[in-house]
């Protein structure tokens, strides 16, 4: 009974000994033909390790008429495709599917690409989005401790002039109240689960949830209009000219006691906020609007394919866009691109709010009555100072268009 054992181990060990190069690891030349035409293990690894593949196999694996059994013979009935080809179909919106309720993606019964949606908004948007938040707070604290708030250079003159209008003040607190009520609620929409649930339970948040909601879909008319209403104001007066480099070489006189570089209505600095302001504003409120009116207005398979028409995401390395998405995958890039934009936008915004309230002694009063002290002006818009007493002096001048 030994030897038999010995003889049929030494039998096992030859088998091994005596494989070809590779022996048992060795994987088939056509390693698709080896899983009969399923997902091989490297398919599956490369998924995993986050790699796009190339899903035609299974994308086109979806029956065939041709292939049914005839009506008369045994299983004829089943048709051409089986159970797992016929999801497959579903899946990957082949199937020929029918609904009774009409809309524009009625007729998606199986939908993928929402788990990664789940998993962008959860994990890098949230994070990154807090911490660029939290981070840009930070370093408002360290400039704050570092320079202080920054104040007149010389003793206020007593005498104010008057910067913004009536119009312009409303335009501004229009869009500024607007927009953070939006943020304060976009905030608590990402954040509630994780933030406030916790703390008070999900019974109360319910109706914070519902409300800050309904807030936000409804107060975002109000911020277009605002955007509007800034944006054919300002727009002529935020035109770059030849002070703006100079401003912006000596840091807006900012980090220095003293540093007064000349400007116009507005600087350099307030430049970049209008125009990330018009820039945020607009694409905020375009995806905005595409999730206020479901799948009405998808944009982005539209606007990927001009991108790859100017050779954009190729030249950055991200190869061609799809040009044709599903209805809810538009709305998941909607979404993504809705809050991505929001997270920069409140960061701007929170180093613009710094320097309108605490960061600068006088800035305030500029949008709260409108008139600023004239040594205000002076010290930090001079140029803007001289063309104001100038038409002061002569009524009837024009003023110089923005150079
Ligand atoms: C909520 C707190 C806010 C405060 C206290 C505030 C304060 C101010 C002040 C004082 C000015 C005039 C600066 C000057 O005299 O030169 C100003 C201008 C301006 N604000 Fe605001 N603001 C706030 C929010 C916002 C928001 C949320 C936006 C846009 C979404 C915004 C957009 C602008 C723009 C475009 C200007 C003109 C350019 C500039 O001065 O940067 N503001 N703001």
């Amino acid at each position: 009974m030994t030897l038999f054992k010995i003889a049929v181990a030494v039998l096992a060990l030859m088998s091994v000994v005596m494989q070809p190069a590779g022996g048992l690891a060795q994987t088939p030349t056509d390693s698709r033909a080896a899983t009969g035409g399923a997902q091989t293990l490297e398919d599956i690894l490369a998924r995993q390790r986050g790699e796009k593949i190339d899903d035609a196999f299974r994308r086109n694996a979806t029956g065939s008429d041709a292939a049914a059994a005839d009506i008369s013979q045994q299983l004829g009935t089943l048709g051409g495709a089986s159970d797992p080809e016929l999801w497959r179909a579903l899946r990957f919106g082949s199937a020929r599917v029918t609904a009774t309720s009409r809309g524009p993606a009625t007729d998606v019964v199986i939908q993928d690409s929402g788990m990664a949606w789940l998993k962008f908004r959860k994990g890098p948007l949230a994070h990154w989005g807090g911490y660029l938040l939290l981070g840009m707070l930070g370093v408002l604290a360290l400039f704050y401790a570092l320079r202080g708030k920054i104040r007149l250079d010389g003793q206020p003159a007593g005498q104010t002039i008057l910067r913004f209008s009536a119009v312009e003040r409303f335009a501004h607190w229009l869009l500024a109240g607007s927009f953070v009520l939006l943020g304060v609620t976009g905030l608590l929409t990402l954040f509630g689960r994780v933030a406030i649930i916790p703390l008070i339970g999900k019974d109360a948040f319910a109706p914070i949830a519902i409300a800050g909601k309904w807030l936000h879909n409804n107060v975002a008319w109000a911020f277009m209009m605002g955007l509007v209403m800034v944006t054919i104001l300002w727009i002529a007066q935020n035109l770059p000219n030849r002070h703006d480099l100079k401003w912006l070489a000596l840091g807006g006189g900012l980090f220095v006691r003293g540093v007064h570089p000349p400007a116009r209505k507005f600087n350099a600095g307030q430049k970049i906020i209008f125009w990330s302001v018009l820039i945020f504003g607009i694409s905020i409120s375009a995806t905005g609007l595409s999730l206020l009116f479901p799948f009405e207005l998808p944009m982005f398979a539209a606007t990927f394919t001009k991108l790859n028409a100017l050779g954009l995401p190729q030249m950055f390395g991200f190869g061609e866009l799809p040009g044709t998405l599903g209805p809810y995958q538009e709305m998941q890039l909607a979404q993504a691109w809705h809050s991505i934009v929001a997270f920069l936008f409140m960061a701007i915004i929170l180093a613009h709010i710094y320097l309108g309230t605490v960061g600068m002694q006088g800035a305030f009063d500029a949008m709260g009555n409108g008139t600023v002290d004239v040594q205000w002006a002076k010290e930090h818009h001079g140029l803007w100072y001289d063309e104001v007493m100038q038409e002061d002096a002569n009524p009837a001048s024009t003023r110089t268009p923005a150079e």
